[in-house]
């Protein structure tokens, strides 16, 4: 199976190129490569293949560009939330309609596998209960729209011809060479590294579920693979039940990681989100799936990675590894213009 794969130079693909090629599936990659500029690590070792690659933007794709291919694993995006409140209607334009315009140009091309990268992020801003793939969408940012829009509007498709999945995705954590520390375990143990204090943005008590980054590329793996029949058009959160934590936890987890580090609760950033997502359905239903690692075991990757390139606090702050921070350097150098195409 040859899959192209979008986003493959973002914080996910750059571990899930390689993930599918050492499962002996092939991979073609497309990345307009915003954050090309930060590579935190190479690990030959673990990660051995590098796709090759397209550097072009979702909205010029062609059918030509699909050429080749069994299936499709969309992930180029703007996000996050911070981003896609930045132009919330270049976030429109890229991730709702760009992904759809892609979902399309895959069927027509007769390719029947379409796996697209959702997040938990639909459900809003809950109070702490838990929600299932049935629960109703709350969507509070631009980025969170376009993801139930996507899953709409491509949900739609669906058929005897076409087979998309939708892999709701907690919030991810651990390693990766294209690293982001703008997502809350990953900034932790950063600040955890570099300062020895964790001041949280609030009390601590708001809910996240979480999810490692190969965990997530595993879903993915899982949903390129299974029957038709056991996928078509479902919505799959991607995490698991005791990877719901409180930000308290979240904390106190990475604390526990770096020692002598010490947490402290800060003033409220405004963020009201807190919800507990159930993954109940991917564990039954997507055939081969589960989760291997938790926030712990993230922790301690990071820890690894840290240690072996001695990582500096410039190093953490570099702009490249955040992405609204990257996009705005972009685009105040006249590098992007204001519909973010490289100029
Ligand atoms: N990381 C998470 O916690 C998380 C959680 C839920 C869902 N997701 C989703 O998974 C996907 C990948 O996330 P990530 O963390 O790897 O993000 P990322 O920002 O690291 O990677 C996205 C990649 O897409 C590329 N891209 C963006 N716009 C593009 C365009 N117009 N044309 C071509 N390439 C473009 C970027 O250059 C980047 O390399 C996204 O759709 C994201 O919304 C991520």
């Amino acid at each position: 199976m040859k899959v192209f794969v979008t986003g493959v130079n973002g914080y996910i693909g750059a571990v899930l190129g390689s993930y599918l090629m050492e499962r002996g599936l092939s991979v073609s990659g497309l990345d307009t490569g915003y954050y090309r500029d930060g590579w935190l690590y190479s690990d030959n070792r673990h990660l051995k293949w590098t796709p090759q690659t397209l550097h072009k933007d979702l909205r010029n794709i062609v059918a030509q560009d699909l050429d080749g291919c069994d299936a499709v694993a969309h992930l180029a995006e703007l996000s996050n939330d911070p981003l896609g409140q930045n132009k919330p209607e270049i976030t429109h334009k890229i991730n709702h309609q760009g992904s759809v315009a892609l979902a399309d140009m895959a069927r027509a091309a007769g390719i029947r596998r379409f796996v697209y990268t959702s997040s938990c992020s639909v459900y809003g801003a809950g109070t702490g209960e838990f929600l299932d793939e049935t629960s109703a969408t709350n969507p509070q940012t631009a980025y969170a729209e376009c993801k139930v829009l996507v899953e709409r509007d491509v949900g739609r498709m669906a058929g005897a011809e076409f087979c998309p999945v939708f892999l709701r995705n907690a919030t991810a954590y651990g390693p990766s060479p294209r690293m982001r520390f703008d997502i809350v375990v990953n900034d932790l143990s950063a600040l955890a590294w570099t300062t020895r204090r964790i001041t949280m943005l609030s009390d601590g008590s708001p809910w996240r579920p979480l999810v490692h980054v190969e965990d997530i590329c595993e879903a993915i793996y899982r949903s390129l693979i299974a029957p038709e029949a056991a996928v078509r058009g479902k919505i799959f959160n991607v995490g698991q039940n005791s990877d719901n934590y409180r930000i308290r936890e979240i904390a106190q987890i990475v604390a526990d990681e770096f020692p002598g580090c010490e947490v402290t609760a800060g003033p409220s950033a405004g963020d009201n989100r807190s919800y507990r997502v159930s993954f109940d359905r991917i564990h039954a239903e997507l055939p081969g799936f589960r989760c291997r690692y938790t926030a712990k075991d993230g922790a301690r990757h990071l820890h690894e990675i840290f240690q072996r390139i001695q990582m500096s606090a410039d190093t953490y702050q570099f702009r490249a590894y955040t992405r609204l921070k990257q996009i705005k350097y972009l685009q105040a150098t006249g590098q992007l213009d204001d519909e973010f195409y490289w100029q």
